[in-house]
This record gives C-alpha cells, sequence and structure tokens, in this order.
C-alpha cells in the first residue's frame, strides 16, 4: 500500500467511527433548475449566467454525508458524483439521496489521490477536505487534472489563524500517544486547570455532538493555510485562486467579508491598488482569528476564459439588469426517527427583504442597469460598499437579485 493510500485509509476510517458532518436537518430544492448555476455565475461576476452550465458534469470529491446530495438538488439538471473514502458517510448519504428520490446523484467509494479523471467536471466542490491529507498540494492537483480547463474548483481549507487552539491540543494528545482516543480526549477537556483560550473552546465543544468534537480535537491529519500558502499550492497545481466565496458556513459565522477591515483612507487607496491575492492576504493578516475562512473559487491557469479581479466583477454588477429572486423550493425536514419527511407546500426561497439595500427590491425591476438606479440615487457607492452589496445581493448564500439575459 503506497504512503496515501494508508493516509486516504486512515482518515476513512476515522469519518466511517465519526461521519461528519452529521445529516443536515433541512433539505431543500429549488423548482427553477437555473438558479444555482446562475447564482454561483454571478458570484463569480459573469452576470451572463454562462460560466457554469445547468446540464454541467459536478465532482464532490470527500462528500461526507450531506453535500453532495445538496449539490443534486441544486443542480437538478446536472449529473453530479460524490466521492469519499467513508464507508459509512457514503451509506448515509445513499439513504437520504434514496428517501427524496434524488435521480442525478452518483456515490463511488474513492480517494481523491486514485479516482483518476481527465478534464470531465465542468464545477468541482471540494470542502473540508484536501487538508486531511500529508500531501494537499497532491489532491489540489488531481482536482485541477479532473476540472474541465473552464471549469471552476470550489475549495475550503483551513485558516491557520482558526486553529491555534486545535493544532497545539491535537500535538499534545499525539505526545500522550492518544490521539484516537475519544474519551480521553473529552476527559482532557472537561479537567484543564489553565483559563485559557483552549480550556474555553474545549469546554465549548463538549456540549456538541461527539462526530464535531472528534472532527475537530482528534482528527488524524490536519494541514492548515494562510492565503500565500494556499496561494502557492494552488498555483504548483496548475491553479489560480479566482474569488472568494461567501458559503453558507462562513456567512453564517460572518467570516466571509475580504475588504481591509481598516477605515484609514490611505489603507484603503493603498490596498484597493494591490492584486486581489495580496490585498486577501492583508486582510488575513489584520484579522487574525476573525479573518474569513479559507473558501474560495479557484480556476485553471490555461483556463481561456478571461481572468477577473474583483474589481471587475463589481463593475459588471453595475452594468447588470436585475431583477428580484422569485423561485419557490421544496423542503424536506428530518423526522424523530432520523428520515426525511417532505413538507406539503413549497416555500418561497426568499423570504423578506435584502439584508442590504432592500430598497433594491423595489426599483431592480428587471429594466435598468443597477448604474442607472444608483445614479437616479445620487451616484455610485464606494467600491467596498458596492462590493458589500454585490456580494449580499446577488450571490448563492444571498440569493436577493438575478439578473435578467437571454438565456435565463
Ligand atoms: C470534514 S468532512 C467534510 C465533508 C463535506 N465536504 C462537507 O463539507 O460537508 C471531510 C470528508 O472528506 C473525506 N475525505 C478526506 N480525505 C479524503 C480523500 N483523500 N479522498 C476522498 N475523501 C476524503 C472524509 O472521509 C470526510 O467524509
Amino acid at each position: 500500500m503506497t504512503v496515501h493510500a494508508d493516509a486516504e485509509q486512515i482518515i476513512g476510517e476515522f469519518y466511517s467511527e465519526f461521519p461528519y458532518p452529521w445529516h443536515a436537518t433541512r433539505l431543500t430544492a429549488p423548482d427553477d433548475p437555473t438558479l444555482h448555476p446562475a447564482l454561483l455565475a454571478q458570484e463569480l461576476g459573469d452576470f451572463t449566467h454562462r460560466r457554469v452550465p445547468r446540464d454541467a458534469r459536478i465532482w464532490v470529491p470527500g462528500c461526507g454525508v450531506n453535500q453532495a446530495l445538496i449539490v443534486a438538488l441544486r443542480f437538478p439538471d446536472a449529473e453530479v458524483v460524490g466521492s469519499d473514502v467513508s464507508t459509512d458517510s457514503l451509506d448515509l448519504c445513499r439513504t437520504a439521496g434514496d428517501q427524496l428520490g434524488a435521480r442525478n446523484l452518483t456515490l463511488r467509494e474513492e480517494g481523491i489521490t486514485d479516482a483518476g479523471y481527465r478534464e470531465e467536471f465542468d464545477y468541482v466542490v471540494c470542502t473540508g477536505v484536501i487538508h486531511h491529507h500529508p500531501d494537499p498540494g497532491l489532491l489540489l492537483d488531481r482536482l485541477a487534472t479532473a476540472l474541465k480547463p473552464s471549469g471552476v474548483l470550489e475549495l475550503m481549507v483551513y485558516n491557520t489563524y482558526h486553529r491555534r487552539e486545535i493544532t497545539a491540543f491535537q500535538g499534545a494528545m499525539r505526545l500522550l500517544g492518544r490521539e484516537q482516543d475519544l474519551w480521553f480526549a473529552r476527559r482532557v477537556a472537561g479537567t484543564l486547570t489553565r483559563d485559557s483560550e483552549l480550556t474555553r473552546q474545549l469546554r465549548a465543544d463538549l456540549g456538541e455532538p461527539e462526530e464535531q468534537f472528534a472532527d475537530s480535537w482528534l482528527n488524524p491529519c490536519e494541514r492548515n493555510f494562510t492565503v500565500r500558502t494556499l496561494h502557492e499550492t494552488a498555483r504548483a497545481a496548475g491553479l489560480a485562486l479566482e474569488a472568494p466565496c461567501a458559503s453558507q458556513l462562513a456567512t453564517g459565522l460572518d467570516l466571509y467579508d475580504w475588504r481591509v477591515p481598516c477605515t484609514d483612507d490611505q489603507l484603503r487607496r493603498r490596498s484597493e491598488a494591490l492584486d486581489d491575492v495580496t490585498r486577501w492576504q492583508v486582510t488575513q493578516a489584520l484579522s487574525v482569528d476573525r479573518s474569513p475562512l479559507l473558501w474560495f473559487y479557484l480556476r485553471r491557469t490555461d483556463n481561456p476564459l478571461p481572468a477577473l479581479c474583483e474589481a471587475d466583477r463589481d463593475e459588471a454588477f453595475l452594468d447588470a439588469v436585475l431583477a428580484p429572486v422569485t423561485a419557490s423550493e421544496r423542503v424536506w425536514v428530518m423526522g424523530r426517527s432520523g428520515g426525511y419527511r417532505p413538507l406539503d407546500a413549497p416555500q418561497p426561497l426568499v423570504t423578506g427583504p435584502p439584508p442590504a439595500a432592500p430598497w433594491l427590491a423595489g426599483e431592480a425591476d428587471g429594466t435598468r442597469p443597477l448604474r442607472e438606479l444608483f445614479a437616479a440615487r445620487g451616484g455610485v457607492p464606494a467600491r467596498d460598499e458596492l462590493r458589500d452589496l454585490r456580494i449580499r445581493l446577488t450571490t448563492p448564500s444571498f440569493p436577493h437579485l438575478r439578473a435578467v439575459t437571454q438565456g435565463g
């Protein structure tokens, strides 16, 4: 067995003992199959919605219990492959998929290193996975190879500045020869005597389900990243960081805002003049433990489509003719017995006014570009505010406005 197969076997056994995350309490499927491809394209600055086709081929490596099913429900016209090295996580995912009748999902038990796909996928979603391998760069290389040249990779890796306590605790358990002993770790967590941030975090997590405690504090392998090391690892695999992803987890934790956290005008001007990757490094360094999750879209460096920067995406937003999202969604909730139960009636996908610029919900009626709407209200907002509006109005986590296009 190679060292890589060995690493994948160890992590597979770990996540079979502690499948994580556990079943989602609520699953949803929009009634409009074009909605998620459109919102994904918008987050990448493509308000023409051509970046990811609705009948895309999608790969979700390291899908765990829910993610491949969530993606299959959001992209009902796509063909979705979910793969993992944890037999138990795949079984749980398969059972839920069968309950919901998801017909566009195939699940495979396979490690990323051996998957062997070549230029097959329009969209690859790999979050919380490659950092559990001793050589994340090797896995990234496999993901890049599996991606079509024009494809999109959604990737999340651990942020070094969020993992100080966890890295320290895992190191101590390793030195004690108990790195895989949940009950030992929990006993230690409950009896530490020093009043530190580590003690505080461990105590808080003692109340969480054991899968969650194990995922954080006992993981057999963990590699952490800064923006710089992620950028360098990506380049070595023929990939480039393209855009931040304001994922649901990141927005729920309020760890998604890549604007430089400072009101000083000089610093803001200087940082806006930097290239995106350098500016994200500044934001990470100045935000430390409150820096955003490292959740990014990446592209192959040989991608033939024009590469946009953040400022280009802001301009595309201003040029877009937007209208409110009116879709509804089917909803399933996890019942007490453990199975999913559908709600009788579809629910509106968006409830309530947008979290930013609520006036836009009334005025963005699909007839005039946003730039004109702002002009009528006294002018386009400053760059930072504009970027915040773009993200909090037009992306998958904030699905309020959608560009009106000829293709839909
Ligand atoms: C923390 S869970 C994340 C699950 C899912 N991506 C999500 O975000 O909900 C990590 C998952 O990746 C899987 N995994 C880790 N390394 C892998 C590898 N090299 N190949 C395939 N799956 C892997 C684990 O078995 C586990 O199910």
